[in-house]
């Protein structure tokens, strides 16, 4: 698969005719919402881990030096938290462009943290897509954060506001935390 996906998601027409669309978002989207929204609340997704598995050649590294930003990889019975955002349509040709380096764009249920359970999309980059990196070493995965920098500024940011904004929501995430030591444990701070 080509690594970007903005056509194979403009085709993606599971919610045509809905007026508004939850989207969950767990990675930079729990802590950058730079696109109008309606309703933005805590939520979590089941049967899914976060990771930083994702290559990112566009937003926190180049197509030569990647850098690495989270995607979710299935695991039975696993829930991860993050949060949701209810949109409208014409809001996803933004999102595709943003999320446009691998990501897919998935209907899926998640729960609100007010106990709804709503059906929405999530954008995941599977193991298929040409940005993939896959598992590593949380201290080799640190490195290669440490070491990126792409258009939207060094990878080490996206590592830290994510844990800041997981701090937030309260939750516990072994892996970005253990990532995160690793990092501090490198570059000081
Ligand atoms: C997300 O945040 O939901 C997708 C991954 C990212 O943009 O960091």
């Amino acid at each position: 698969m080509t690594a970007d996906t903005t056509a194979i998601n403009r085709r993606m027409n599971r919610f045509d005719g809905h007026h508004q669309v939850w989207l969950f978002g767990y990675g930079s989207l729990i802590y950058k919402a730079d696109f109008p929204y309606i309703e933005r609340r805590p939520a979590s997704i089941r049967h899914w881990t976060r990771r930083f598995w994702q290559g990112s050649h566009d937003h926190r590294g180049t197509p030569d030096a990647p850098g690495r930003v989270v995607t979710l990889v299935a695991e039975p019975d696993a829930v991860c938290a993050g949060m949701a955002y209810l949109i409208a349509p014409r809001t996803f040709s933004q999102l595709d462009a943003r999320e446009k380096n691998g990501y897919l764009r998935l209907a899926t249920e998640f729960s609100l943290d007010d106990g709804r359970h709503v059906e929405g999309l999530v954008y995941i980059a599977t193991a298929g897509n040409a940005a993939f990196l896959g598992p590593a070493g949380e201290r080799e995965i640190a490195r290669q954060i440490a070491a990126s920098h792409g258009p939207s500024g060094p990878n080490r940011d996206y590592l830290m506001q994510l844990a800041a904004a997981l701090r937030a929501l309260g939750t516990q995430d072994a892996h970005v935390f253990a990532i995160e030591r690793e990092l501090v444990a490198l570059i000081g701070h």
